[in-house]
């Protein structure tokens, strides 16, 4: 693979990630840090993949295996904006 290649596959907060977030997951959060906001997210990306995988958060039921596993290759690609 090439590093073009890479980056045309990696995945972007922007484009990939916020749109995750709904604007009740923001507005219950937004005390905490705000999840549309690509600092804070990266700021708490652990404890985040921790409540997402543990099912905590969100409130009001755990998000398919598959969203979660969105996060982590995010974060394993280096939490790009
Ligand atoms: C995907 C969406 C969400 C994520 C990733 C998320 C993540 C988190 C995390 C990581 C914490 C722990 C904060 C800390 O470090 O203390 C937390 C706390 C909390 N979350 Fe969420 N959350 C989400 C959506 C929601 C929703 C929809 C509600 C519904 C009301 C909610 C209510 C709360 C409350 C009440 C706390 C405790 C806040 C506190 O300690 O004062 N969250 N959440």
């Amino acid at each position: 693979m090439t590093d073009t290649d890479q980056h045309a596959d990696s995945l972007h907060f922007s484009t990939d990630i916020k749109p995750l977030f709904r604007d009740l997951d923001r507005n219950s959060m937004v005390k905490v840090f705000d999840l549309w906001n690509h600092a804070d997210v990266v700021a708490h990306q652990d404890a985040i993949v921790h409540a997402l995988e543990s099912g905590s958060m969100p409130c009001d039921g755990p998000w398919p295996a598959a969203q979660v596993a969105t996060v982590k290759r995010w974060i394993a690609e280096g939490s790009r904006p």
